[in-house]
């Protein structure tokens, strides 16, 4: 194999979220080369195109489209491919199609002996996870999904706006699969330390419930709400996919709710789903066992059990 060139990023998919990312990852300069690669070639090669020309802007980063054979040295190869959701759709309605598409992807990958790590975000992205870990044979920690990354910073970013404080200093996460059945931990929600329920009577909150209800189901609810007005997302995971990639490029050890493989944390098994997990160089370091109250487990548990029974369904 060539020698592997870690600021070297794959976009295998160049649909709306393949094309975001790769504008956000070309404007974040951690990259020195990117490789555009789509189905349809024409739409690699547009895309890799339009965004050159935006070089004399940014930072030097060689940008074009290509096959299966220029991901072999990448360091992360990106995976946006496949049908998305539509109007009345949920993430878990397109497992059959996109599980097919994974089919011909993975395979290409695997052969070709690439030593980068796979972050994937097509959906339902923790299905995907697996069934890239599982066809691709690569290493758990180098298998990722994009999880709830997106839904986490829809959490954080509703906080702030409720509370008027930066949602940087916003300390909360959205765990479980990537869909309907997410939680939001509450339990250990803080603002940079104190406690969510004391920093909202600070600012004149009293009615936590209510409150976190509200929120949760606004969170839950982004994707429905983006897709019925503009039939797609694509701009905040495109921004959750360049922090990821930040993260595995800069080795910053920093916790995300990524989607990973789980060996036993709060009794899930042989699923991959999101929990809050270091990710540095190697990909996923150690999943995070945030403290969670007996009704998040419960919920917890519930959607672990939800995707347990969509892998047993694409075993079929
Ligand atoms: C999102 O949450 C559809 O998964 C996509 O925006």
């Amino acid at each position: 194999m060539d020698k592997m060139n870690i600021r070297k990023a794959a976009m295998i998919g160049c649909g709306f979220v393949g094309a975001s990312s790769a504008f956000a990852l070309m404007q974040s300069g951690i990259f020195s080369e990117m490789v555009m690669i789509d189905a349809d070639h024409a739409k690699a090669e547009g895309e890799a195109m339009d965004l050159s020309h935006g070089l004399p802007f940014a930072r030097p980063v060689k940008i074009y489209d290509g096959d299966y054979d220029d991901i072999v040295d990448a360091g992360i190869i990106i995976i946006t491919a496949g049908a998305n959701q539509k109007p009345d759709e949920t993430r878990l309605d397109l497992i059959h199609k996109n599980v097919e598409i994974y089919k011909q992807i993975i395979p290409e990958i695997a052969k070709r002996g690439c030593e980068g790590i796979l972050l994937i975000v097509s959906n339902p992205v923790d299905i995907l996870t697996y069934t890239a870990l599982k066809l691709s044979g690569f290493p758990e920690h180098r298998v990722i999904g994009s999880g709830t990354v997106l839904d986490t910073a829809r959490l954080k970013y509703l906080i702030g706006e409720h509370l008027g404080v930066d949602n940087r200093s916003v300390h909360a996460f959205i765990i479980g699969e990537h869909g309907d059945s997410e939680l939001a931990a509450w339990s250990n929600a803080n603002i940079s330390g104190v406690r969510l329920s004391d920093f909202c009577e600070m600012r004149g909150h009293f009615m936590h419930e209510e409150s976190e209800n509200r929120i949760y189901e606004k969170v839950r609810n982004s994707a429905y709400e983006i897709i019925e007005r503009k039939h797609a997302t694509y701009y905040g995971i495109a921004m959750a996919v360049k922090r990821i990639c930040e993260c595995i490029i800069r080795n910053e050890q920093s916790i995300l709710p990524v989607s990973s493989m789980m060996h036993g944390i709060y009794g899930m098994k042989d699923i991959v789903i999101s929990m809050p997990a270091i990710v540095g160089k190697d990909g996923v370091e150690n999943v995070i066992p945030i403290s969670l109250d007996e009704e998040e487990k419960m919920q917890l548990k519930r959607s672990a059990d939800i995707l347990t029974g969509m892998k047993e369904m694409i075993k079929k």
